[in-house]
């Protein structure tokens, strides 16, 4: 029997190369071999303030994008998290069953906490919402890049604790993280992650960038004073950023494109890195497209909702059998 997969990206801000390598990618590689689910978290979106508009063309550019990335309809169950009103239905149930502490503990929570004094309740709920997704369609794995392979822990507790109460209810799932690109980081400031809502983008390279952009972008990443490209993430952050890039891109391992450069200085080095983000980005671009204005997208997420919310509300009535809400 093939095994489930699931992730998910919050349309927040525009998708980044990182987000491509932690969780697209994977699921690009996986669409032969497993039941594939892939959603746009746009409930997620609104634990944090954001602007009607910038959410609404978000969620058409992200599936637009999933698409252009090598995502196939065919092969991946594709939906929009808020068309499945069983989910905050049962996150409820799921939340009653989390504790306070745990929540607070989360390293995003705080982080997040932290830049609004006042944040809203979803913020601290936010990852019990996500337990939700995973739950909901039996995943086995979830491909995500490291920043959220605890909140997938967080899951496996959720889970385990409802089927002690309860009976048997949740597969428990795993977090699938690759060996590398399991955290892109920002090119100017190689000490923090590249994120998509980062307000000073020159570290950050989107998946719509212009193409000159990206190359300046990586010709004046931030790296040491040495000349050598070698890898080692705490002394040489912003070239083992780049080793990083080039190998996930051109699926080599590290040593592979250390040997392929070890004659190089660091211009070329950002070159060849340029040439292959470059040509990767042009052919999603037009991909991105030809997709964007037709009507493909809403008939992929119909088919997409249809599947999830039937497994949603069965997966609602057997909780709520199970806690005992019933007439
Ligand atoms: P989000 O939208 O912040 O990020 C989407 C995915 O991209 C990965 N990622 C990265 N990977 C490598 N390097 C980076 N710089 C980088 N930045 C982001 C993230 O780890 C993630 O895999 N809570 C989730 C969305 C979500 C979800 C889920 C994911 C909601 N429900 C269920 C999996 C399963 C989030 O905010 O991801």
């Amino acid at each position: 029997m093939k095994k489930i997969s699931l992730t998910g990206l919050k349309p927040t801000g525009s998708l980044t190369l990182g987000n491509y390598i932690g969780a697209i990618k994977q699921m690009v590689e996986m669409q032969d071999n497993y039941i594939n689910y892939l959603f746009v978290a746009d409930m997620h979106a609104i634990t944090v303030p954001i602007n009607r508009e910038e959410l609404h063309n978000n969620i058409k550019n992200f599936l637009a994008l999933y698409l252009a990335c090598g995502i196939d309809p065919k092969k991946n169950i594709i939906y929009l998290q808020s068309d499945i009103e069983y989910i905050p239905c049962i996150s409820w149930l799921l939340e009653c069953n989390t504790y306070y502490g745990e929540l607070s503990r989360m390293i995003q929570f705080k982080e997040k906490s932290k830049k609004n004094a006042n944040f809203s309740v979803g913020l601290l709920t936010y990852p019990v919402l996500m337990a939700t997704d995973i739950l909901v369609v039996d995943a086995d794995y979830v491909p995500v890049g490291i920043d959220q392979k605890q909140h997938v822990e967080l899951t496996r507790n959720i889970a385990s604790r409802f089927n002690k109460k309860y009976g048997e209810t949740f597969k428990i799932p795993e977090p699938l993280i690759t060996e590398v690109g399991t955290k892109i980081m920002d090119l100017v400031d190689p000490s923090k992650k590249m994120s998509k809502t980062e307000e000073n983008n020159k570290g950050v390279i989107c998946l719509l960038d212009d193409l000159k952009l990206v190359r300046k972008k990586i010709m004046s990443a931030t790296t040491d004073s040495d000349m050598k490209v070698v890898y080692d993430q705490e002394k040489k952050p912003g070239i083992s950023n780049l080793i990083n890039i080039y190998a996930s891109l051109t699926n080599k391992n590290i040593s592979e494109v250390e040997e392929m450069f070890k004659n190089s200085n660091y211009a070329q080095f950002k070159s060849a890195v340029a040439d292959v983000v470059c040509s990767f980005l042009e052919k999603i671009q037009l991909r991105y497209n030809e997709l964007i204005n037709s009507d493909e997208i809403d008939k992929i997420l119909r088919e997409g909702a249809l599947v999830v919310r039937k497994m949603a509300s069965d997966k609602f009535d057997t909780m709520k059998l199970k806690i005992g809400l019933y007439r």
